[in-house]
């Protein structure tokens, strides 16, 4: 039985990890969804530091709640008029908006309790906590990689009703989702509407941070995903890297044997041409001056840069691409295949995956979001987990103050597991 819609109009949070974000959502369809990035804040580290982050959000967290409002109003109103989408449904939900200075309009608030930074977590949760409080909203409690699982279902208020509609959503399962992040590599199985199976996942680095750490070892900065992806454009696939994990027997990953091999291999390339001193007793002026030559040799030539990213993320992904190829070939009842996560930014890896399926089975449907600031983390999709996980009667908001105030964050949440009261 589907219920009746109690909570169409959704505010979610986000702030998992090094992103505040906030959304407005309506079903599954963005009013907005605004992302308050912090990587120039993390950057001169090379990487997130918790503490930082946590500042960082609780810098952010009201401003970022009142420009998703101030967005959801204005993309609402002119999204009707550009697309003239004058539906009844809309107008009611115009009607209903205005009324609200802040988040009085909202059905209910969501917020990601788990997996992520536990520090920065924390600073989505007490927000949304005293926003329901405060305002008199049910609260859902969301697991961030759901949302992942579920953001090829995520539409723009421009498609509204023209596309899949959540009501036929159930004739797309079994469907297997490839989440791969900076946190989590998974292949989870979904036989039904809200039943989430991890078949294989990474036994160490997730894939973006394997791409984070080979950034860092050559320099290149962060978050290393892009400006890989970017350098390998570049290059050739010639260096001869492992592909991880094909003689294993299941469908599992591991990305740190390939990030080892990408180590010794810089080392061997920035060693190749060393000016080791001949003699032991030199003189202060050739010992700079070997020292000088040293630094130089410890730059690697552009090109070779391009070719070791092109190498190592051709390994990467055709070691994803292996054990998913092993795992249709054993469950050929899967009929849809989702994407979700930071890595699929990349457009290979898209290519990689569509490719596979073509080759292997036509017939699998891919959902791919249908923008790419749907890959990394951002509030609607948690917003509209929320919406779709209710609407299928698997998971009910927390309604009592007291039940509220005792929602607690869990940085080491699984994707087989929900809130639980
Ligand atoms: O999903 P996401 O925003 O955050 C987590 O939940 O972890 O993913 C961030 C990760 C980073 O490790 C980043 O390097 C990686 O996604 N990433 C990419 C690309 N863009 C981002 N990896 C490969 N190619 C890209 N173009
Ligand atoms: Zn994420």
């Amino acid at each position: 039985m589907l219920k009746s819609n109690q909570y169409n109009l959704i505010l979610a949070i986000d702030t998992s990890c090094d992103d505040t974000s906030v959304s407005i959502t309506y079903k599954n369809y963005i009013l907005s969804n605004v992302v308050s990035s912090q990587i120039k804040a993390h950057k001169i580290w090379g990487g997130t530091v918790p503490m930082l982050a946590k500042r960082e959000h609780e810098k952010r967290i009201n401003n970022v709640v009142k420009y998703a409002i101030k967005r959801a109003k204005i993309n609402l109103n002119t999204t009707i008029k550009r697309f003239n989408l004058a539906s009844n449904e809309l107008l009611e939900l115009q009607e209903k908006i205005k009324k609200g200075k802040y988040v009085e309009f909202v059905d209910a608030i969501a917020v990601t309790y788990g997996p992520g930074l536990s520090i920065a977590l924390e600073v989505g949760v007490k927000k949304a906590q005293e926003l329901a409080i405060k305002y008199n909203k049910p609260l859902f409690a969301i697991n961030h990689m759901h949302g992942h699982f579920f953001s090829s279902f995520v539409f723009p208020l421009s498609r509204f009703n023209s596309i899949i509609n959540v009501d036929n959503l159930d004739s797309f399962y079994p469907i297997l989702g490839l989440l791969f992040s900076g946190g989590h590599s998974e292949f989870i199985l979904s036989n039904k509407i809200g039943n989430f199976k991890i078949l294989g996942a990474t036994l160490d680095d997730a894939l973006g941070e394997a791409f984070d750490k080979v950034a860092r070892m050559l320099n290149l900065g962060y978050p290393g995903g892009p400006v890989i992806e970017q350098l390998a454009q570049k290059g050739k696939i010639n260096i001869n890297f492992p592909i991880p994990m094909q003689n294993s027997n299941d469908y599992n990953l591991s990305f740190s044997g390939l990030k080892t091999a990408m180590l010794y291999k810089i080392r061997d390339l920035k060693g190749e041409n060393r000016v080791q001193p001949k003699e032991k007793k030199i003189s202060y002026r050739e010992n700079i001056k070997l020292s000088k030559v040293h630094r130089n040799t410890q730059k690697l030539q552009k090109q070779i840069v391009y070719d070791l990213c092109a190498s190592f993320q051709n390994s990467a992904f055709k070691s994803v691409i292996f054990k998913l190829n092993k795992i249709l070939k054993n469950n050929n009842k899967i009929k849809s295949i989702v994407v979700g996560g930071g890595v699929f930014s990349n457009v290979k890896f898209r290519y990689e995956v569509k490719n596979a399926l073509g080759v292997l089975n036509p017939n699998i449907k891919i959902f791919i979001p249908y923008s790419t600031r749907l890959f990394t983390d951002n509030a609607g999709m948690i917003g509209i987990s929320a919406y779709i996980l209710n609407y299928f009667n698997k998971l009910e908001p927390i309604q009592l103050e007291k039940d509220i105030l005792k929602l607690d964050r869990n940085p080491s949440l699984t994707t087989e597991e929900f809130y639980k009261l």
